[in-house]
């Protein structure tokens, strides 16, 4: 899942096809992260100028981002072709005030802060939905019926992914279940007071994903993967912020919709064409870091169905 989104990401907002390259990059986009992670929680590390193992596994993975991108970037400078996409509208951006464009440094910051954001993300959700799809053969033979009724042996397409309806609540149930962010980080404008606790201006508080999608008071069953309580008629009954897997406000996910668009053609795609199965005795963990991934991956069989 994860080399496949990475190829989405790269070839939509990038118009970029970096089949053969994925591997480096989501191997060293893991490793800065993993530092970044390491950082945050051991404050007395030793510096990064340091050239302690740690710190030269870091720089050597940001100097393979930082390469990769760059050369994505000064391809694009000098291929005279208009494209329209992100790249493009990041290269024409100019400064309201100044008139300025951005460096070369800033422009592969932003690549790379959204090819990070836009790729582990949804292969994190994606890998999630096979493990309980797998685990509930039920569920998987009501999104073939879907499928074959909607798709007929077709391509999805983006006119036919709204009518996929029950895939899409397997999805948001998956996304309730094991939602990818720990929480949200925000910080109180004003003195607040929340269920008799008072939360002083300035105060730095998370509002916790994975309880509040498994909060008793909106949701029966919660610990129970039931993709029927995502259908419209029951979501009307819960308030809005019961869930939010894509945040909410004015930092809400950019790549929502590109994410659900690309999230339920994946899954239509795939269960169109093959059985799933979990592999058994494999050892599935929660690996707590900046999202919460599998810590070892979910193995699946993949059986043709036609
Ligand atoms: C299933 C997939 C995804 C999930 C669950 C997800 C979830 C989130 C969440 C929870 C936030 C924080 C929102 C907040 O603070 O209110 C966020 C922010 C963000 N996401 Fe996503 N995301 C996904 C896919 C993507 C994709 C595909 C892209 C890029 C194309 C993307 C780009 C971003 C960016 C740039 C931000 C920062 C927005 C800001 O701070 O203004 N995400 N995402």
């Amino acid at each position: 899942m994860s080399r496949l989104t990475l190829k989405i990401v790269s070839s939509t907002l990038f118009s970029i096809d970096i089949s053969g390259k994925t591997d480096t990059l989501g191997q060293s986009l893991r490793t800065a992260l993993e530092y970044a992670y390491y950082r945050m929680n051991n404050p007395l590390a030793l510096p990064v100028w340091m050239p302690t193992p740690r710190n030269l596994k870091f720089h050597q993975a940001k100097q393979t981002l930082d390469r990769l991108v760059l050369e994505i970037i000064q391809s694009r400078r000098q291929n005279s072709t208009e494209k329209n996409d992100l790249l493009s509208m990041l290269l024409a951006a100019q400064d309201e005030e100044t008139g300025e464009k951005m460096s070369d440094r800033q422009l592969q910051d932003e690549v790379i802060t959204l090819i990070n954001a836009g790729y582990e993300t949804t292969a994190t959700a994606l890998a999630w939905t096979w493990y309980l799809i797998g685990t509930h053969p039920d569920v998987m033979v009501k999104i073939q019926e879907e499928i074959q009724t909607v798709l007929n042996g077709n391509n999805p397409t983006v006119e036919k992914l709204s009518q996929l309806q029950y895939t899409r609540c397997v999805f948001d149930e998956s996304s309730r279940l094991c939602p990818i962010g720990l929480g949200l980080p925000r910080v109180a404008l004003e003195d607040d007071e929340i269920k008799g606790y008072f939360i002083p201006k300035g105060t730095i508080f998370n509002i916790a994903q994975y309880f509040i999608f498994r909060h008793p008071e909106f949701w029966d069953h919660p610990e129970q993967f039931d993709p029927d309580r995502f259908l419209p008629e029951k979501v009307k009954q819960r308030p809005k912020f019961a869930f939010f897997p894509f945040g909410a406000g004015q930092h809400i996910c950019i790549g929502k919709n590109l994410a659900l668009m690309e999230s339920i053609t994946i899954l239509a795609a795939i269960m169109d064409r093959f059985h799933i199965e979990l592999v058994p005795h494999q050892s599935i963990e929660i690996d707590p870091r900046f999202s919460l991934r599998p810590k070892y991956g979910i193995k699946v069989r993949v059986r043709k169905r036609y």
